[in-house]
C-alpha cells in the first residue's frame, strides 16, 4: 500500500495511475476507523481499479469547544484495516499540508446547511464541504464513498457535486451497527457504560416510529412526539434535535406521505450521536 501525506506526491502517483485507466475509488474519513468506514473501503474495492482512502480530522469542521483535540486518532491501526479492506493508498496529510498560511478560500453549500446538523453545530458544514472539495481536486476520483450514518452530508455534498459540475459519482453506503443497533461511530469510545447501554434507545426509537408510519401514522408532530418521549425515558439522554423532513431537500414535513427522514441528535453526557432512518410511504 502506498502512503502519501505529501499532496504533490500523491497527485503525481494518482496521474500515473490514472494514464494507465485506472478507475479511481475514494473514500475520505477521519480516522480510527471501524466497520463503518471499511464497508465503505471495501465496496469501492469491488467498484474500482485503486482505492484511495483519506485520513484527515479537519480542525475547520469542528466548532469552538467541540472535541477537535480529544478526537481518538490510532495510525498504525487504520493503516492495519484500511488496506485489510483493499486500500490501495492511503491519504495522510498534515494540517499545514492541507491548510498552509494565507488559506482563504471556502466553499459553502446554503439552504440544505442551516437545518438539522447545521444548525445545532454553526460552520461545521463549511467545513466539510471545503475539506472534500480539496480532497476531490487532489484526488479527483471517479467514485466516492459516503455513508448514509451523516445523512445531512450525503445530501450536501450531492449538491455541491451538482452545483460546482464536478466529475464524480456520489456512492451512498448503509448504516452499519453494533449487534445491538447502536450506530458505528468513531465517537462511541467516549461513552461510558451506562451511557453506552442507553444509546440503543436511539434505535429503537427510529424502529418505532418506522413501525407507527408503516401502521398509518401520518402526522409528524404527534410522531416526533413520541420519539422525543421514547428517548427522555433515559435519563442521560439529552435531546439536541428529533425531525421528520423530506429525504430530499430536508424541509420539516407536517403530513408524512412521501419519503422522509428521521434524523435524530442526542447527547449522552458529553458525547453528541447521531442516527437516522429513511422511510417511504
Ligand atoms: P468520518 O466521521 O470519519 O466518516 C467517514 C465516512 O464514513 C463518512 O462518509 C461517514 O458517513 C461514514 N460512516 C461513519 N460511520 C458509519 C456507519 N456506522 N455506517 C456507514 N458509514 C459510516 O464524515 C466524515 O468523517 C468527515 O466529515 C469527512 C467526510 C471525512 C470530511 O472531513
Amino acid at each position: 500500500m502506498e502512503i502519501y501525506k505529501n499532496i504533490q506526491e500523491m497527485k503525481s502517483y494518482l496521474k500515473e495511475m490514472r494514464k494507465e485507466g485506472k478507475k479511481i475509488g475514494f473514500v475520505p474519513t477521519m480516522g480510527y476507523l471501524h466497520e463503518g468506514h471499511l464497508s465503505l473501503i471495501r465496496r469501492a474495492a469491488v467498484e474500482n481499479d485503486l482505492v484511495v482512502v483519506s485520513i484527515f480530522v479537519n480542525p475547520r469542521q469542528f466548532g469552538p469547544g467541540e472535541d477537535f483535540e480529544r478526537y481518538p486518532r490510532n495510525i498504525e491501526q487504520d493503516i492495519r484495516l484500511s488496506q485489510e479492506a483493499g486500500a490501495n493508498v492511503l491519504f495522510i496529510p498534515g494540517i499545514n499540508e492541507m491548510y498552509p498560511e494565507g488559506f482563504n478560500t471556502y466553499v459553502e453549500v446554503k439552504q440544505l446547511t442551516e437545518t438539522l446538523c447545521g444548525k445545532s453545530r454553526p460552520g461545521h458544514f463549511l467545513g466539510v464541504t471545503t475539506v472534500v472539495n480539496k480532497l476531490f481536486h487532489i484526488v479527483n476520483p471517479d467514485r466516492a464513498y459516503f455513508g448514509q450514518k451523516d445523512a445531512q452530508q450525503v445530501i450536501v455534498i450531492q449538491r455541491m457535486v451538482k452545483d460546482l459540475n464536478m466529475d464524480v459519482e456520489v456512492v451512498v453506503c448503509p448504516i452499519v451497527r453494533e449487534a445491538d443497533g447502536l450506530a458505528m461511530s468513531s465517537r462511541n469510545v467516549y461513552l461510558n457504560s451506562e451511557e453506552r447501554g442507553q444509546a440503543i434507545v436511539l434505535f429503537h426509537a427510529l424502529n418505532m416510529a418506522k413501525e407507527r408510519i408503516e401502521q398509518g401514522e401520518r402526522d409528524a408532530m404527534r410522531l416526533k412526539k413520541q420519539i422525543e418521549m421514547m428517548i427522555q425515558q433515559q435519563p442521560l439522554a439529552n435531546i439536541d434535535y428529533v425531525s421528520i423532513v423530506d429525504g430530499e431537500n430536508l424541509e420539516e414535513v407536517k403530513e408524512i406521505n412521501h419519503k422522509v427522514l428521521i434524523a435524530l441528535a442526542v447527547k449522552f453526557g458529553t458525547t453528541r450521536l447521531i442516527d437516522n432512518m429513511i422511510v417511504e410511504v
